[in-house]
């Protein structure tokens, strides 16, 4: 598979088009951004790591029913996924609370909830990714009634997926941000990348942040934590 065109590059990783008109490749950065794009940095090694540990979920997902646009990882930096039209929308999906939950209620991190949470914003850097309602995306025309209810079946089936399999290793998947898109055909998958840059993922026996709250807090000790949650799910 050889890596044509670059069609965009964004914060964190870069797409090329391959010969395949339905195939791109993505590849991963070490860069890093926080609060979007307002702070800047590199994290060590980090688009090897980030790259590793999506192969892995994305295979697991895949391995238990979930449509994900991962192919193949094709070098340490670069996977092969389908090319999708993404809908403009980060679904968040939350366990405990923490982050922008915490802060917007006035709660403490780490109350765990009696049912997840599902909360949806708009993909937009310019407006720092504003919250939007369920109905918006169909109100917009972004997607049809039918397309978000897969989207919330999917969400739900992945959220009880990737607890267990965190938790089976010894983390806390607290909450984290998906991406979906569709391919040509209209078929809906999982896309983007499963990491600890949009996830929360505490270790259980510690209680210690292993994500990007690190860099976006200035916690230190970052490229150890990302490579400690590779370590923990890719062997
Ligand atoms: P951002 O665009 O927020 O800066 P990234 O640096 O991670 O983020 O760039 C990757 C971009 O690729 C994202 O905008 C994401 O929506 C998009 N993307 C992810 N998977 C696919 C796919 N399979 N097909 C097309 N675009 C994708
Ligand atoms: P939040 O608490 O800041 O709303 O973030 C919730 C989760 O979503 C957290 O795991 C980080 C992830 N996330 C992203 O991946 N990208 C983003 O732009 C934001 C705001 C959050
Ligand atoms: N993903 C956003 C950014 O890169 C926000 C974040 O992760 O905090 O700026």
């Amino acid at each position: 598979m050889n890596k044509g065109k670059k069609i965009y590059e964004g914060k964190a990783k870069i797409l090329y088009e391959t010969q395949d008109p339905n195939v791109l490749i993505q590849y991963f950065k070490d860069d890093a951004t926080a609060f979007n794009a307002k702070k800047k940095g590199t994290i060590q090694n980090k688009g090897i790591l980030n790259n590793k540990m999506s192969e892995v979920l994305f295979g697991y997902l895949e391995k238990n029913g979930v449509p994900t646009h991962f192919k193949e990882r094709i070098s340490e930096r670069e996977m092969v996924v389908r090319k999708l039209k993404i809908f403009p929308v980060e679904v968040v999906i939350r366990n405990v609370v923490a982050g922008s939950l915490a802060k917007r209620l006035g709660l403490e991190e780490g109350m765990k909830l009696q049912k997840p949470i599902l909360e949806f914003f708009y993909k937009s850097d310019p407006l720092d990714d504003p919250m939007i309602s369920e109905t918006a995306p169909i109100a917009f025309g972004w997607m049809t009634d039918s397309e978000m209810e897969t989207l919330k079946k999917l969400t739900w089936k992945i959220n009880d997926l990737l607890v267990t399999f965190f938790h089976q290793r010894g983390i806390q998947l607290v909450d984290y941000k998906l991406e979906y898109g569709k391919d040509a055909s209209g078929n809906m998958y999982l896309a983007d990348e499963i990491s600890p840059d949009g996830c929360r993922l505490w270790e259980i026996a510690t209680g210690e942040k292993l994500d990007k709250d690190r860099f976006r807090r200035d916690l230190g000790k970052i490229e150890e934590s990302y490579q400690k949650v590779c370590d923990l799910i890719c062997s």
